[in-house]
């Protein structure tokens, strides 16, 4: 291997032991398992919570970041966490729903990563899950939907790791000798993600004090979206635009997170479609039929289709949704008037929106967009860098350094399509 790829990549690592350096705090604090909020962060943001058994180090957070982009992880190498969760899109997949590794869809829409550490809960309704570690288990695990698929194939596919001529070397940077191992693998998925901090957008530079980062236009949809007419803020609240009050936030009290939106009412007594009733399905409460997490807005205009199950295809209908007081499903199994949903939250009381204002919400919603956070190198697929470098090529764009598949939009670098091939494994769809 020539020296300028090595060299690239001690940048990288340079400059991420930068970025988690000032991200520690610098006392005591970090033991009780807090990380200060990274450099750009609003005034007042409460630390993002780490567990004291995680340390995040830069040589964790490199070789999460290989982890996430590498198909050795799914059972037959087809699917990457970055499969669902694509960087340009904020880390969410631009579809409804998602095909796993044996191509059944999920049963929900994939979830954006931006500030993914900040939360208290994860995924869209379930209470249970309050640390990274344990929900990247989910798509690693699960079978119902089977995303990644690789229950009681954990030893094959940590044998391919250990296989690849780069994987012993960041897994011994980050947790010393032997240590390739499954739980290694998911704590250095959560520190990856723990550093996909996003602050940089129009609206962030106006909060801090650019008069002019925000047009007319936007800062009247700001003022409509703060006011007690629309309600946003009550539920899209705090720095992220979701409840955020401290770290570990919403965990207890579901009251502050978790709401029915009206998107549903099937049969008229509140219920929501019975493939998916939200928090109820975890907590089995009755009153919890239909409530889903109120997720970030940040860079929302960029993960579209929305919603748990992505049935609103762009924020014009989100609000056409609000605006009303819930949604009407005229037809079909789904039929039925989420207004009269009797457990809709009390917050979604539906108003008048005129077309400029309704503009001027949108231009609001679009000033939460971080192009710089969309293209961070140190987020971007590792393997991209090394794979043009070994051709000697620098002048192949993104579409050519990913094979990326219309229908399915997966995300799979060069490199990893040749173990695939060396492999012989191929999708079972
Ligand atoms: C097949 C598509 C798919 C793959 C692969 C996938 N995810 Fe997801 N991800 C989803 C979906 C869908 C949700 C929402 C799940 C739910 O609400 O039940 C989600 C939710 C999440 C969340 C919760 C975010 C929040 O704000 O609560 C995190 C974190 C996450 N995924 C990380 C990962 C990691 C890490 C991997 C790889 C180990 C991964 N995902 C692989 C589709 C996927
Ligand atoms: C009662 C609390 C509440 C209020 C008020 C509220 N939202 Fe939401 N919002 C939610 C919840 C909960 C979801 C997810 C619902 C679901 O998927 O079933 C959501 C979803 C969204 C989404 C889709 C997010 C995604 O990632 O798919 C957007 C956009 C959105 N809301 C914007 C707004 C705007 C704009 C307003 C004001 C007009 C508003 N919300 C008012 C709770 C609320």
């Amino acid at each position: 291997m020539s020296a300028s790829p090595r060299w690239a990549n001690l940048l990288v690592l340079a400059g991420i032991v930068v970025f988690f350096g000032a991200l520690v705090w610098d006392d005591p604090l970090f033991d009780t398992a807090a990380v200060a909020p990274q450099p750009g962060a609003p005034p007042g943001l409460p630390p993002m919570y780490v567990p004291p058994d995680n340390p995040p180090t830069a040589a964790a957070a490199e070789l999460g970041r290989h982890l996430f982009y590498d198909p050795r992880l799914s059972v037959n190498g087809t699917i990457a966490c970055a499969s669902c969760h694509r960087q340009e899109l904020a880390f969410t997949d631009g579809r409804r729903l998602s095909p796993g590794a044996t191509g059944e869809l999920t049963t929900r829409n994939a979830m954006s990563l931006a500030n993914v550490g900040y939360n208290g809960v994860f995924t869209w309704a379930d209470n249970r899950l309050t640390r990274l570690e344990e929900q990247a288990l989910v798509p690693l695990l699960g079978e119902h939907p089977l995303e990644m698929g690789l229950a009681g194939n954990e030893a094959a596919a940590l044998a391919r790791l250990a296989a690849d001529e780069r994987y012993p070397d960041l897994f011994r940077a980050a947790y010393g000798e032997d240590s390739i191992s499954f739980d290694n693998v998911v704590r250095a998925l959560a520190t990856f993600q723990r550093g996909l901090v996003s602050f940089a957008t129009p609206y962030d530079r106006y909060r801090a004090g650019e008069r002019d980062a925000l047009s007319p236009v936007a800062l009247r949809g700001q003022a409509l979206f703060f006011s007690d007419r629309l309600n946003c803020f009550r539920c899209h609240g705090g720095a992220n635009f979701r409840f955020t009050p401290g770290h570990r936030n919403d965990e207890d009290d579901t009251s502050v997170a978790y709401h029915n939106t009206g998107l549903y009412n099937v049969g008229g007594a509140g219920d929501y479609p019975a493939r998916d009733q939200g928090l109820y399905v975890v907590t089995g409460e009755p009153a919890d039929r239909g409530k889903f997490k109120a997720p970030t807005l940040r860079n929302i205009a960029v993960t579209a289709p929305y919603m748990h199950d992505g049935s609103i295809a762009t924020l014009r209908d989100v609000l056409a949704h609000y605006a009303r007081g819930g949604r009407l499903v005229e037809a079909g199994e789904d039929a039925g008037d989420g207004r009269l949903n009797p457990l809709k939250s009390e917050l979604v009381t539906g108003f008048e929106l005129t077309e400029a204002e309704l503009e001027a919400v949108l231009a609001f919603l679009h000033s939460l967009t971080d192009e710089a956070f969309l293209a961070e190198e140190r987020f971007s697929d590792p393997l991209r860098d090394l794979s043009s470098a070994a051709a000697g090529d620098d002048t192949r764009g993104d579409a050519g350094e990913h094979q990326a598949d219309a229908e399915h939009g997966d995300i799979v670098a060069d490199g990893h399509l040749d173990w695939v091939a060396r492999e012989g494994l191929a999708a079972q769809e």
